[in-house]
């Protein structure tokens, strides 16, 4: 089979091919990669295998999508490739809309125009946060209402109607996975988890949003990886699968969690590095509370993550302990002036 990976080299697509390049050798994969700030190509470990091919392809070039369309004939389309930062979202919305519905839509026309285009498959990889916010109570299942908050998820929801308006009208094989929090090795540390860890490696502060009440639905990456590779084997053509783990904490209790591991691998104590923590100003828009429902996934896919949030979370602090190097390559001028900018406003 040849198989297109959009967006291999930022954190879930890299991940995914680390662990399935290996695994079938018989298997072409082609990775195009714009190679924004949220991408790093030392994530992938598998760059010398035979198997393996890297591209620089900006999918919002239609004419450089076609191309690579063209010529490498996919039989399987596994579509990670976006804008993925919620906070970044609200400063700069126009690159979210240009890469994650524009681009989508280019890969979609290219896909179609591929020759016998129904014995392939386009896996669209998306995102819980289309569905909006819960309260207390209640789990996100594939048939919830979408109602996104951000300009993020609201372009993750454009790009999810679009792959689902070509399967209607188009008769094109598509599927969906709308996935929870993922967190594990080679996340960019602007998201929470591995932001927190290298904070509190460094002793600087944890800003906590809020309160640090809201609740995420946390999922180990290389699970949810087996579960993308579950349903492109298993799943129903069209079909929608939610994917996670029944993982939920409140975000102050994956602050505490991350102090508490890092203490313990480092020698250090847990009380100070809690006392780091610091609460800033909220989110605009910030969803309460996210929870899915697997149940479709596991019934229908064989879906069960190998991890659990303990486990998880472990590896991934030895990871960011041990990967000194991969830190220090991420963490460029851009980096920097991210923080600067969304954390002095907090301030
Ligand atoms: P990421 O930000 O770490 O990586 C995104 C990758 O896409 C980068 O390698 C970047 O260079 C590439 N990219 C961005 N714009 C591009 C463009 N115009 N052309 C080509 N490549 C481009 O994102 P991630 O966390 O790995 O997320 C991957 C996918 O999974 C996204 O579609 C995201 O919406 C979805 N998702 C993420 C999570 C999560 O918790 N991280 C959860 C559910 C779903
Ligand atoms: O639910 C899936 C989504 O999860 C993905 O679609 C997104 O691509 C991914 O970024 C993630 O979105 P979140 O906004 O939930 O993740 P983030 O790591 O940015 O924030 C997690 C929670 O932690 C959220 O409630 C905001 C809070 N937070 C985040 C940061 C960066 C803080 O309290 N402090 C912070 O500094």
């Amino acid at each position: 089979m040849n198989i297109i990976v959009t967006g291999g080299a930022g954190f879930i697509g890299a991940n995914f091919l680390n662990l399935m390049v290996p695994r079938f050798p018989e298997h072409r994969f082609v990775n195009i990669d714009a190679l924004t700030y949220a991408a790093n190509l030392l994530s992938i470990q598998v760059a010398d295998r035979p198997n393996y091919a890297f591209e620089r392809v900006d999918i919002t070039d239609r004419g450089a999508v076609d191309d690579v369309f063209a010529r490498v004939e996919p039989d399987l389309v596994v579509h990670f490739a976006a804008e993925s930062h919620v906070d970044r979202s609200i400063h700069a919305p126009q690159t979210f809309v240009q890469t994650n519905v524009v681009g989508t839509l280019n890969l979609l026309e290219a896909f179609r125009a591929l020759p016998d285009v129904a014995r392939r498959m386009f896996h669209h990889v998306s995102t819980d946060e289309v569905y909006g916010s819960l309260g207390p109570d209640g789990w996100f299942t594939e048939s919830t209402a979408y109602d996104p908050s951000s300009p993020y998820s609201a372009s993750k929801a454009a790009s999810d109607h679009l792959v689902r308006a070509y399967h209607r009208t188009y008769g094109l094989p598509v599927r969906i996975t709308n996935c929870s929090n993922n967190y594990g090795p080679y996340q960019f540390p602007e998201k929470l988890i591995p932001l927190m860890i290298l904070n509190a490696v460094e002793g600087r502060p944890l800003p906590v949003y809020g309160r640090g009440e809201n609740v995420r639905d946390w999922l180990f990456v290389e699970d949810h990886c087996e579960a993308i590779w579950l349903v492109v084997e298993r799943g129903r053509v069209g079909a929608t699968y939610n994917i996670g783990a029944r993982n939920e904490r409140r975000n102050i209790d994956v602050v505490h969690a991350i102090c508490d591991i890092v203490a313990d691998e480092t020698g250090r104590s847990a009380a100070e590095l809690r006392d780091l923590i610091t609460f800033v100003p909220d989110r605009p828009g910030h969803d309460l509370r996210y929870a899915i429902d697997p149940r479709l996934v596991e019934e229908e896919c064989g879906f069960a993550p190998r991890e659990t949030f303990e486990s998880g979370l472990r590896r991934t602090v030895r990871f960011y302990l041990e990967n000194r190097a991969w830190v220090d390559s991420v963490r460029t001028g851009e980096y920097r002036s991210w923080i600067e900018r969304n954390y002095s406003e907090r301030t």
